[in-house]
């Protein structure tokens, strides 16, 4: 059997620990053969691959990154004829099954694939933690680390000064990043998508804050508008699949309070700094078992499914649970954290 390995979207810490797990299992178990695509999608329709022995995984599991490349392409776009194409390459280099590696939009297409034919199946990866059906993805634990590292170290330039930070994570429609990074650091104020605020709200836990004699330490999530802020507040750029380019919601704020409240502030954006380095050794374990257990879904059969973590087991769920259903944070989340606000 000759599997093909892709790697699809916004990278993430824990890629790499994914394509070991699964060569070294599907290579030592079953003796199968595997190529890996370059630049997720774009490789399977363009034929753009190697060939990915077990030497090429070697020591790869602790580094960052993908060593396949991956890119944001949407094979169906300008190529309404996106599956033939896929499932005529797979025939012509005797490809039997796919492992896509991605978060959202990846499974969604991976799922549109496998209901023409394409024997295909699902690891989900965001760093963002949105993707609904597994309790965790790999990669946030990494993020939340990188995040809340940031934010202490925000907070002592910030005491040093007697200034408002307000630092920027990512997190598009929900705010499981700024949520954990934000309670981890003793943020005065975490914004989410979820929890419409106003900048009145925000305010007033910042000016609590710095009345007990505190730098105010406010954390948003990128994709957090203001409930009272007008349409035209924010502005971002669209990307091939029409979602927002997201980032300067802190840069937009922080002039606002420091307006409003006459405290110096300063804004933050910590971006892609978030999605880069070593994976931590929660998210090495996590992905290196969700590879593996992605060869056993392919050694049952059982296409068009995910691999996803239920607790501390790994679970099988079909891509259709996953799609289209972002995972926000439940209101009890919200409501435990708030009260640690101002
Ligand atoms: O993959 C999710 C994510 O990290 C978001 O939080 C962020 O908005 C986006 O990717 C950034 O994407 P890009 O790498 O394409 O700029």
């Amino acid at each position: 059997m000759k599997i093909g390995i892709l790697t699809s979207g916004g990278d993430c810490p824990g890629l790499n620990a994914v394509i070991r797990g699964a060569v070294l299992k599907g290579t030592m178990v079953h003796e199968y053969d595997f190529i890996g695509y370059r630049d997720g999608w774009r490789g399977v329709i363009e034929n753009d691959f190697f060939h990915l022995p077990r030497k090429k995984v070697r020591g790869i599991g602790r580094i960052g990154g993908t060593i396949l490349g991956t890119s944001r392409s949407n094979p169906f776009k300008g190529n309404e004829h996106g599956e033939e194409v896929v499932l005529q390459n797979m025939e012509q280099h005797e490809v039997d099954a796919l492992i896509a590696i991605g978060g959202d939009g990846t499974l969604y297409t991976a799922n549109r694939l496998f209901e023409k034919g394409v024997p295909v199946v699902g690891v989900p990866k965001t760093v963002d933690n949105d993707l609904d059906a597994t309790d965790y993805t790999f990669g946030f634990n990494t993020a939340v680390e990188i995040a809340t590292e940031s934010l202490d170290r925000l907070r002592m330039t910030g005491d040093s000064h007697h200034r408002c930070m307000v630092a920027e994570v990512m997190g598009r429609s929900v705010g499981w990043i700024a949520l954990h990074a934000g309670m981890a650091a003793g943020a005065h104020v975490i914004c989410i998508p979820e929890q419409p605020m106003t900048i009145d709200e925000i305010c007033s836990y910042v000016e609590s804050a710095w009345n007990r004699g505190r730098a105010p330490l406010v954390v948003v999530a990128e994709g957090f508008v203001p409930k009272d802020a007008g349409k035209d507040f924010m502005h971002y750029d669209l990307d091939e699949f029409g979602r927002p380019r997201f980032g300067g919601i802190a840069t937009a704020l922080a002039p606002i309070i420091e307006e409003r409240l006459g405290i110096e502030s300063r804004a933050t954006v910590l971006g892609h700094i978030q999605r880069g380095g070593e994976p931590t050794g929660y998210d090495r374990v996590l992905a290196t078992r969700l590879g593996m257990s992605a060869i056993d879904l392919i050694f049952d059969g059982e296409f068009g499914k995910m691999v996803a973590l239920r607790g501390t087991d790994i679970v099988r769920v079909p891509f259709t649970d996953a799609i289209d259903n972002p995972k926000a944070v439940p209101q009890s989340r919200w409501d435990e954290v708030k009260v640690l606000f101002g």
